[in-house]
């Protein structure tokens, strides 16, 4: 695989790198992985969504808690595109789905089921337990309980906001509170490509609830990202405030990566198997190339559900 990538990266150095001038963040790809089916383009304008079968899911307006027009594709939560008031690329939203939503023991059949230290208990007699004269045999089955602690774990929840029974995750590419009231120009946005700068939302309130991701490396050092490793098609991989004896519950859902010093791509990683095409699900075996310090605690956790987001056209020149 590593020589298809270069392969593909001598293609897109030759007819790309010398064409200079125009935006840094000139596109926007997602999913690492076999360059002839990953590395996918998704559109920047309201126009192209369109074309390619994205349909609006919600507003400017719809909701306090959410900026800008949303646009999904055949129901697929792993890429939401969010288009500002004019129709330029404004963000990207992945949602999963919530495990307590409706967890097993279902209430219809709860009757047979007794609660007990987080879990669910369903007991058959073999003798009428009314008589206790009688010698007694029972027997126990235990099921785990579903929702004892689902994931998003409440250390990484201000990263999540609910919504239908689910949870989100958003990032917005230009600061959230211009999305829905002035927008993008068609020439700032030739200007200035896939956005200026990245925003993570932490909270109920887009406009101002949210971290702001440092644009050059040389920012992230002296802050709780970590650094990690670098690994080609993806860049130097940051991780926030990892450590090898940390608990998974701390494990934020969110790395960037840098390339020539500066951030051009990031992405999700979900504790959890989300079966969406565009995610990538890395074996645990692969940990130790993306991080310096690989936790203990991963090693547990089963499959995890990853996106990489690229904010230009070439992540296959993501040299580091
Ligand atoms: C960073 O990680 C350490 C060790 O897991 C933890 O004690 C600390 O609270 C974390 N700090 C932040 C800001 O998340």
């Amino acid at each position: 695989m590593h020589r298809v990538l270069a392969l593909l990266a001598t293609f897109l150095f030759t007819t790309e790198a010398f064409l200079g001038g125009g935006p840094a963040w000139n596109g926007l790809r997602v999913t690492f992985g076999n360059p002839l089916t990953s590395f996918n383009a998704v559109p920047r304008t309201v126009k192209d969504a369109v074309a390619d079968d994205f349909k609006l899911i919600s507003a400017c307006g719809a909701s306090k808690n959410i900026i800008g027009n949303r646009y999904m594709k055949d129901g697929d939560e792993a890429v939401i595109l969010i288009f500002d008031k004019n129709g330029y690329i404004a963000g990207i939203e992945a949602g999963i789905p919530s495990l307590n939503s409706n967890p097993y023991p279902y209430q219809e059949i709860m009757k047979y089921f007794r609660e007990e230290s987080g879990g669910y208990k369903i007991t058959a007699y073999f003798v009428n337990p009314g008589n206790w004269h009688s010698t007694c045999f029972f027997n126990l089955f235990k099921i785990p309980s579903l929702n004892s602690n689902p994931y998003p774990y409440q250390e990484i929840m201000k990263y999540f906001r609910e919504e239908s029974g689910g949870y989100k995750i958003t990032a917005y590419f230009v600061n959230p509170a211009t999305i829905c009231s002035n927008g993008r120009t068609e020439a700032e946005f030739n200007q200035q490509g896939t956005g200026t700068g990245l925003y993570i939302q932490t909270g109920p309130n887009p406009a101002s609830d949210y971290i702001t991701i440092p644009l050059k490396e040389s920012e992230v050092q002296g802050t709780k990202w970590t650094l990690g490793k670098c690994f080609y098609g993806m860049g130097v991989h940051y991780w926030y405030n990892l450590s090898e004896d940390m608990s998974c519950n701390d494990f934020a859902p969110i790395f960037l990566l840098y390339n020539k010093g500066k951030l051009n791509a990031f992405g999700w990683a979900f504790q959890g198997n989300y079966p969406s095409t565009r995610y990538e699900h890395p074996s645990q075996n692969t940990f130790g190339l993306f991080m310096k310090t690989v936790p203990k605690c991963l090693k547990t956790v089963g499959t995890i559900s990853t996106l990489h987001i690229y904010l230009t056209r070439t992540p296959a020149l993501n040299f580091c």
